[in-house]
């Protein structure tokens, strides 16, 4: 039985890619800040960790010295460590932290390293983006074999969404008209889990449907049952955006630049999964209404 250890196990994909290790009858080992934490369920219904690790890890990674020993034993090593919702600056997490785990990884002969990425993280300016483009171009240059998992964005993140919706309206930019196949973290664990053993590589993947902005905003609002409203915000308005972004400190430029390109292209990847976007946010409408 082959031991994989999961770092950023508490996380939204994290979780999924625990739980779909242990289905498919891989030892986990999970690196947590908090076991109490990862016991319990998840933000956006991510499953409880609870039966599904087989053996914990607590370290705080922003502290490099918790980390020693990390990959005694493990075969492989899946990170979908980062900072999202976190205060901590991405190049301390995204970049170093993971390069800590890739070294321990390389001293410990692992026989491969899959990263979860992001898409389009080579052409992005924010401190996210340069972040993960840096750890992903270390991870090319190691002699451990790696899989570098590129998804357009998760079904997680498009919550906020139904959140507008139900404030009764919604911003855009521009004509909204640019596509993303969003993915659930059950389906981008599946995709990943399948590619573990695989040759180094990159993939860019997302669910199995395409949707422009405009009509992600078009189906929350149907969730909610709610006639769209959206406030257009004309693209002129980017670069002065970020001019004040970048002033009021690194975490709301690299926030701002991060979000505001993200609107601006395109991120469609290979079509997989069977989540639908409709059923989630009519699920997210509904839990809501229950509270
Ligand atoms: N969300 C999206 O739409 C999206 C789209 C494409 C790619 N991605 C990328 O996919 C990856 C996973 O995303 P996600 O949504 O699952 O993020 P998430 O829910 O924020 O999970 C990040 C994980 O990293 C852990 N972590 C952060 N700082 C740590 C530290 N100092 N010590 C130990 N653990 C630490 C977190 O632990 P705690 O739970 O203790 O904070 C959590 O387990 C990220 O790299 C993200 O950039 C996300």
């Amino acid at each position: 039985m082959q031991t994989v250890l999961v770092a950023g196990a508490t996380g939204y994909m994290g979780r999924y890619l625990v739980s779909e290790l242990h289905r498919r009858g891989y030892r986990v080992k999970g690196l947590v800040r908090s076991r109490e934490r990862a016991e319990q369920r998840g933000e956006f219904g991510a499953p409880s960790l609870l039966g599904l690790v087989d053996e914990w890890v607590v370290a705080d990674v922003g502290n490099g010295s918790e980390m020693d020993g990390l990959c005694d034993g493990v075969d492989r090593v899946v990170s979908a460590l980062g900072v999202t919702r976190q205060r901590a600056d991405p190049w301390d997490i995204d970049f170093r932290a993971n390069l800590r785990l890739l070294a321990l990884a390389e001293r410990s002969a692992v026989s491969s390293f899959l990263y979860v990425n992001v898409m389009h993280a080579h052409e992005g300016t924010s401190m996210l983006m340069r972040s993960k483009a840096a750890f992903v171009e270390s991870l090319r240059r190691s002699t451990v074999a790696s899989q570098v998992i590129n998804p357009s964005g998760y079904f997680s993140d498009a919550s906020e969404f139904v959140d507008m919706a139900r404030r009764g309206f919604a911003f855009g930019l521009g004509e909204g008209g640019h596509r993303l196949n969003l993915i659930h973290g059950a389906d981008l664990a599946a995709f990943c889990i399948d590619h573990l053993g695989d040759e180094s590589g990159q993939w860019d993947v997302g669910g199995p449907e395409v949707y422009s902005y405009h009509e992600i905003v078009d189906l929350a609002f149907a969730a909610v049952g709610k006639h769209a409203r959206t406030v257009r915000v004309p693209v002129r308005v980017v670069r002065p955006t970020l001019w004040v972004a970048d002033r009021l400190g690194p975490r709301m430029s690299s926030l701002t630049r991060f979000f505001l390109e993200g609107l601006q292209r395109d991120s469609v990847g290979e079509q997989t999964g069977t989540h639908h976007l409709a059923e989630y946010f009519n699920d997210l409408a509904v839990i809501d209404q229950d509270r």
